[in-house]
């Protein structure tokens, strides 16, 4: 396929590669919507507060500190509700958590957007840090908003196509605190890999109801996620990202539509890219290990310190 193709053939959505936030959700009005997306200062989900704004919801955007939440929805013309959710800090999540109950809010989707890359010497909790960032942060804060959730509520994790470079054998519940050495990107690629197993086991546990759970791959986008990684390899997908890769605007298309289109209203458990339905590494679909992913979550987060 050419570039041109690329960029310009749409799927069955109506919706590809070179589409934006802004096209998505044109003629879409979210008045009386209310949406708490992670990680609004940065990228794609400060592109995903604007654009959500623009629509009309109420945007709960959530930050490391309530300062930079503040900073972020001040940049924006339309509702918010700035809150401190430092997702590596299950103190800060459970409060994020209790703010959201205390405020009264209820949430007709929940965009997992935040995430880090490249540190996979580091440790939170004795977990290996992407992991508990990516995965566990989100977790505490999904499982602990799941009754601010409308009737039709949607969750939203943003994974990544990099889940593919996780290890072959899955998740590695013998070693998350990730002492044994990986590749960076085997390392990341296994918290993505959680990401789509929670937005599966949510979805299995959503059954019954009018509420879904689905995860994405954006894209490839030149943000400000790769800041922990070589900095002149950065250098150079900066300089190619104009060439190459999506937009800010493309990359946030694809989590913006999962989370508001009304012609998905009951589709759950599935994996989009381009604002498609995709196909995932074959283990993403493993029943057993997202069940057991999910138990070891709930262990892991009953265990820390209060
Ligand atoms: N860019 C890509 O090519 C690409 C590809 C596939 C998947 N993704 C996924 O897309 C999502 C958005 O990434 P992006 O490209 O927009 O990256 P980004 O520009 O680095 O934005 C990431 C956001 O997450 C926040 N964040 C990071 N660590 C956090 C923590 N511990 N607690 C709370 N918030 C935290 C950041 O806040 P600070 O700025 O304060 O650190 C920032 O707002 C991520 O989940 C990423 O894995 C991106």
């Amino acid at each position: 396929m050419s570039l041109y193709e690329l960029f310009t053939s749409k799927g069955r959505s109506g919706f590809g590669y070179g589409s934006t936030a802004e096209q998505v959700t044109a003629g879409l009005s979210l008045d009386g919507k209310t949406v708490l997306v992670t990680g609004c200062t940065s990228g794609l989900g400060q592109e995903a507060l604007r654009v959500l704004t623009m629509r009309g919801a109420v945007v709960v955007g959530t930050a490391r500190t309530l300062q930079k939440a503040q900073a972020a929805c001040n940049a924006v013309t339309g509702k918010t509700v700035p809150l401190a959710c430092e997702l590596s800090d299950p103190a800060s999540v459970k409060a994020c958590v209790a703010e959201v109950k205390r405020l009264g809010l209820t949430l007709d989707a929940i965009i997992c957007n935040a995430g880090i890359m490249g540190i996979q010497t580091e440790q939170a909790f004795g977990y290996e840090k992407q992991f508990f960032t990516n995965h566990i942060g989100h977790f505490m804060l999904v499982t602990g908003l799941l009754g601010q959730l409308t009737e039709t509520g949607r969750v939203v994790m943003v994974s990544s196509n990099a889940h593919t470079m996780a290890p072959k054998d899955g998740i590695q519940f013998d070693d998350l605190a990730g002492t044994r050495g990986k590749a960076d990107m085997a390392t990341y690629g296994h918290s993505k890999l959680a990401n789509l197993l929670f937005a599966k086991e949510l979805s299995r546990r959503f059954a019954g109801t009018k509420k879904t759970a689905n995860a994405v791959h954006p894209g490839v986008i030149h943000t400000n996620l790769g800041r922990n990684t070589n900095p002149v390899f950065m250098f150079f997908f900066g300089l190619l990202g104009p060439l190459m890769l999506k937009s800010v605007a493309q990359g946030a298309a694809t989590e913006v539509f999962v989370a508001t289109s009304p012609s998905l209203a009951t589709t759950s458990g599935e994996y989009f890219a381009d604002c498609n339905v995709a196909k995932a590494r074959v283990d993403a679909d493993d029943a057993v290990m997202a069940r057991r992913l999910w138990e070891v979550s709930e262990r892991i987060v009953a265990d820390l310190p209060a």
